[in-house]
């Protein structure tokens, strides 16, 4: 029986590829409005702008490629029961191999139906170099729009995700300010007695949760870190 190492990633596990984050300096926050980009009201406002933004951010998911820790958490696989729980919308975890990945913000390579995000009948993949433009329709005859998760509305798989990370052996949180709720809560779920590690270069300005190991480390060479302190733990 593997042991099960449950990874809970954000934007700055993909910021070594090219996509930058959200709230370090010249994150995507601090250049743009999120309430007017990744909000029902936005959309509803300004529907252009917002199909703007998130079919170049579609686009450029084309132009990046998986980076060394995507690959890592990937060749973990050998060795452990990987889970990934991602808030990232790109989709670098499964393009560098990793077979289990959970997307609590929805997905760039998805459309859905604007009238009820959730309806199954409507969330498709779409490809990356077709702009999603006013007019085109989702099954249920409503404006097609981006499979994402925006401000206020219900986070994908939380219960799923908050289950995996109680059962975790292994916790590793990569790359989050861990300030978006209810995501960031996720933490709180990890059993005490499991090593628990946080890779991210930055100091946590919620400070560090209780009982994490903090990896100081870009996502790319924090992830060699954890492997050799797995090693050393006999883990
Ligand atoms: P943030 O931009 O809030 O945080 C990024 C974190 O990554 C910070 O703690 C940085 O210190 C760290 N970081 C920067 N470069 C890094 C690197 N090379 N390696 C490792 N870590 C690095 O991004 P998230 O916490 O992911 O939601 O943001 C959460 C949510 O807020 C996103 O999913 C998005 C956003 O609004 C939606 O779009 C729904």
């Amino acid at each position: 029986m593997k042991q099960k190492l449950v990874v809970f990633s954000g934007a700055g596990i993909s910021a070594e590829s090219g996509i930058p984050t959200f709230r370090d300096k010249n994150g995507v926050w601090g250049k743009y409005d999120a309430m007017k980009l990744a909000s029902v009201e936005g959309f509803e406002e300004d529907p252009q702008a917002v199909l703007d933004f998130y079919n170049a951010r579609r686009k450029n998911l084309l132009e990046v490629e998986p980076n060394h820790a995507h690959r890592v958490l990937a060749d973990l696989e050998r060795q452990y029961d990987v889970t990934i729980i991602t808030q990232n919308v790109d989709n670098l975890h499964e393009r560098a191999g990793s077979s289990k990945v959970i997307h609590l913000h929805g997905e760039l390579s998805k459309v859905t139906s604007s009238r009820n995000r959730l309806d199954s009948n409507c969330i498709k993949e779409y490809p990356l170099d077709v702009p999603i433009r006013l007019g085109d329709k989702a099954a249920d005859g409503s404006q097609l729009r981006p499979y994402i998760v925006w401000f206020g509305e219900y986070v994908d798989d939380l219960d799923l995700a908050e289950y995996l990370v109680k059962m975790a052996d292994i916790f590793v949180v990569i790359g989050t300010s861990l300030v978006v709720y209810p995501a960031a809560g996720l933490v709180d779920y990890a059993p005490l007695e499991v090593p628990k590690f946080l890779i991210d270069p930055g100091e946590m300005k919620q400070g560090l949760p209780f009982g994490f190991e903090h990896i100081k480390a870009k996502a790319v060479e924090g992830v060699d870190v954890l492997v050799r302190r797995l090693e050393e733990m006999g883990k």
